[in-house]
């Protein structure tokens, strides 16, 4: 592994995302050992005048859960906070940033004795808005030092454009800066236990290679749902809405051959009681909920609908991917049919993956029913911490490893499918059907489910193992 300092800069230091997800991330890795306190140093840069001691204080609490706190925790908590230091600034002025280099250099020349290289981190902890200003300054300000050799990369957050146009502007903005391998596009989603874990389900196992495909697999679907609204970030979230948000980037990995997408299915859903939010307008049309079929046109899957569903405010919080086989055909058990195999990844809560099948019901009598083959994590893996989306992704930019990463072909690829959709939610042409705060979203979404033919297995519900 290569040696030397590294900088890691979080921009927007004081902000939600950087308090809630980037700092508690590297705080995991450095307790981990993979931030060596000789080698780093982590910079929080915002425009608000503080001392370092006051970002430290406010970020304490993120790092500290509220109860069980071992006295090591505590003290692993202290050793972080004082490897950080604070800068301030505007995000496109020189002087800012230029003061921030010069922190920068003084602790990559200090720590030259450690011998090796100059390895910069810029995570942009920010709205999108700033990144083309935020990219140039540190292009004009602040790249690792040529005589040390090493690395610049900057990390960017979604939402990456509104729409194709606006998105490929962005792109060719950032582009004129920074070459595509040193720009990491997080979509963290990609960094959970199970999306890792598809690559090698799909190819380390004889079960599913000659199932994979139209013939056997009827339907796919990948859901997200939470049990809350958009607390406080309704502001936000009504420039973007469901689609922006979650559809087109974190349940979108199926990017090439998707046919455009059909009015018929698509049910789009507002849930009552949004528009409260005083940052969000009265005559809001931006779903917070939405189910689109995707249809890909190869050979592989032709005719197998890919439905994505994702809302806010419903009765229950998960994401998994629910991959429904077609029915065996004739019925020799002379039994109803209950219920078509699935195969369901759960990527959270309680990560698992099970097999829905048919069985036998245990007893004398022959009779059929619902059983599942179950691997559910914890259980299986007991005492394994699976790490943080962000915590793992965090790793890979420093390591230099782009393959859980949006490539900007795939993000171009991603907004070619939903813009003209987006573009007729913007102009008003196509509106959400309100729904009840706690429901499963509008009742249209179930019917256009049932349309496409996904058959719900009724009286079965898969209980997570208890330990
Ligand atoms: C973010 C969205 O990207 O992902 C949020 O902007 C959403 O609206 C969040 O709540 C969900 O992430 P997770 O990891 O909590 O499932």
């Amino acid at each position: 592994p290569e040696t030397g300092s590294l900088s890691i800069v979080v921009l927007g230091a004081s902000g939600d995302l950087a308090k809630k997800k980037t700092f508690p991330a590297l705080f995991h890795l450095y307790r981990q050992g993979f931030l060596p306190a000789d080698e780093v140093h982590i910079f929080g840069y915002a425009r608000t005048k503080i001392s370092d001691d006051e970002l430290r204080n406010r970020l304490r609490g993120y790092l500290v859960p509220n109860k069980g706190a071992s006295p090591q925790l505590l003290e692993d908590v202290e050793k972080f906070l004082q490897l950080i230091k604070y800068v301030s600034g505007s995000y496109d002025s020189e002087d800012g940033f230029r003061l921030l280099d010069k922190e920068i250099s003084e602790h990559e020349y200090l720590k030259k004795s450690v011998e090796g290289l100059s390895r910069r981190l810029f995570y942009l902890a920010l709205p999108p808005s700033v990144y083309p200003s935020v990219c140039k300054m540190i292009k004009t300000c602040c790249m690792n030092k040529s005589d040390l050799g090493g690395w610049t990369r900057v990390v960017v957050e979604k939402p990456f454009g509104k729409d194709l146009e606006s998105a490929e502007e962005l792109s060719t903005e950032i582009g004129k800066l920074f070459e595509e391998p040193q720009i990491y596009r997080i979509d963290h989603y990609l960094g959970k236990e199970l999306v890792q874990n598809l690559l090698v389900l799909r190819f380390a196992n004889r079960f599913f290679l000659p199932l994979w495909n139209r013939d056997n697999i009827d339907n796919v679907q990948i859901v997200f749902r939470e049990d809350f609204g958009t607390d406080g970030r309704g502001g936000y979230f009504d420039q973007y809405g469901i689609i922006r948000d979650i559809i087109q980037n974190h349940l979108l990995q199926v990017l090439e051959s998707v046919l455009p997408i059909r009015d018929d299915e698509v049910v789009l859903g507002q849930y009552e009681g949004y528009k409260d939010d005083p940052t969000v307008p009265d005559k809001s049309n931006t779903p917070t909920f939405a189910t689109v079929i995707l249809r890909i046109h190869n050979e592989r899957w032709e005719g197998v609908p890919f439905i994505l569903k994702a809302g806010k405010a419903l009765n229950s919080r998960k994401a998994e991917i629910r991959v429904q086989f077609k029915d065996v055909p004739g019925d020799i058990f002379k039994c109803k049919k209950q219920g078509r195999n699935e195969f369901v990844i759960r990527l959270q809560p309680l990560e698992a993956m099970y097999m829905k099948l048919t069985v036998k019901q245990p007893g004398l009598e022959m009779s059929t029913v619902q059983s599942e083959l179950d691997l559910s994590y914890g259980q299986r893996y007991q005492g394994v911490t699976i790490p943080e989306a962000y915590e793992r992704l965090i790793l890979d930019t420093i390591k230099g490893d782009q393959q859980h990463f949006v490539r900007r072909d795939e993000l171009k690829a991603s907004w070619q499918i939903f813009t003209p959709l987006l573009h007729r939610i913007d102009e008003g042409e196509f509106k959400p059907l309100p729904y009840k705060p706690g429901s499963r979203g509008p009742a249209e979404a179930d019917q256009l489910l049932e349309k496409a033919g996904y058959v719900q297995t009724h009286g079965y519900i898969w209980i997570p193992p208890t330990l």
